[in-house]
C-alpha cells in the first residue's frame, strides 16, 4: 500500500530529532518541509530526494505531490517541524489522502512548547499548585471555539501555553486578568526555543508585554503563563516521598497513626 510518512523533527536544534525521523528525511524520495522552523541542516539530511518548501505551496499543491509520489512508491516525507499533531494541519491531508487509498503514517517529535519548558528550567505540573497544562492559541484570523475564549480558559488558574499567539500578546494579558489570573502572575515568552539564538524573556503578566516589544519578538515564540514558572511554594512530589510506597517501591519510613 502506498504510503506517505507525517515527520516531526523537533523544535530546531538537530539533536533533538529522532532517530526515526533521521532516517526517513535521509532516506526520503521526496521531502516537503515547512520552511522557517527547521534548520537547513536537517533539510540536508535529505540527499537524494527532491525537496519542496511548503511555505510556498498551497494545499492542493502540497496535496499532489504527496499523492502522486506515494502511488509511484517513492518514499514520501511531510516534515513538521515540532509534532505533526500540534498546529501541524495534517488531518485535513490525512483524510485525502485516505479517500486515493494512500496509508499515512505520523512519526511525533518534540514539539516546541516543550523545549520551551526545558529553557525555562521549569515543571509544568507542580503539586500544590496545577496539575493542568492548557495548550491554545489566541484567536486573530483563525477563530478559537467561544467556549474556549482565553477568560473562560483562564478561569482554572492552570498552566498555559500559548502557540502562534506572541503577536498578540497584550490580549492574552488582558483575557488572562478577566479570566481570573493576577498581573503579578508569572509569564514567559521563549524565542526559538533550542536554537542558537534562543531568546528567553520572563516576568508578570504586568510587564511581559513591555519586555516583549523591546526585543522586538513578534514570531517563532511561545507564550507560558502560570505560577509553575516562578512559584512562591509547591509540596514536593508523594511519588519518592520516604513515606509513600507504590506498586514498584515500599516505603522506607512507616508513619506511626496516633489513636
Ligand atoms: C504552525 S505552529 C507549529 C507548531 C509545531 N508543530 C510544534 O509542535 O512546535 C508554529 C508555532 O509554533 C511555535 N514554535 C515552533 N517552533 C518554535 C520554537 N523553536 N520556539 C518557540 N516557538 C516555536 C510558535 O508559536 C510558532 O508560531
Amino acid at each position: 500500500m502506498s504510503k506517505v510518512y507525517f515527520v516531526g523533527c523537533g523544535p530546531g536544534d538537530p539533536e533533538l530529532i529522532t532517530i526515526k525521523a533521521k532516517k526517513l528525511i535521509q532516506k526520503a524520495d521526496l521531502l516537503v518541509y515547512s520552511g522557517s522552523l527547521i534548520p537547513t541542516s536537517i533539510v540536508k539530511l535529505c540527499k537524494k530526494g527532491k525537496k519542496h518548501d511548503a511555505a510556498k505551496l498551497v494545499r492542493e499543491e502540497i496535496f499532489d505531490l504527496l499523492s502522486k509520489n506515494a502511488k509511484k512508491g517513492k518514499l514520501v516525507v511531510r516534515l513538521h517541524d515540532g509534532d505533526p499533531t500540534i498546529f501541524g494541519a495534517i488531518k485535513e491531508q490525512i483524510d485525502n489522502l485516505d479517500k486515493e487509498g494512500i496509508e499515512s503514517v505520523v512519526i511525533p517529535g518534540v514539539t516546541s512548547f516543550l523545549a520551551s519548558a526545558a529553557a525555562l528550567c521549569t515543571q509544568l505540573t507542580l503539586p500544590g499548585v496545577t496539575q493542568t497544562i492548557i495548550v491554545t492559541r489566541a484567536e486573530k484570523r483563525t477563530k478559537v471555539p467561544k467556549h474556549e475564549r482565553i477568560s473562560e480558559l483562564a478561569k482554572h488558574n492552570a498552566t498555559m501555553v500559548f502557540y502562534l499567539s506572541v503577536h498578540l500578546l497584550p490580549e492574552i494579558v488582558k483575557q488572562a486578568i478577566v479570566g481570573g489570573y493576577k498581573k503579578s502572575t508569572p509569564a514567559a515568552v521563549v524565542y526559538r526555543a533550542s536554537w542558537e539564538d534562543q531568546k528567553i524573556l520572563t516576568g508578570t503578566l504586568g510587564d511581559i508585554t513591555k519586555k516583549v516589544w523591546t526585543e522586538k519578538i513578534t514570531r517563532s515564540a511561545i507564550v507560558i503563563i502560570g505560577d509553575v514558572i516562578k512559584p512562591k511554594s509547591y509540596e514536593y512530589s508523594r511519588l519518592y516521598d520516604k513515606t509513600f510506597s507504590h506498586g514498584f517501591r515500599k516505603a522506607k519510613v512507616k508513619i506511626k497513626i496516633k489513636n
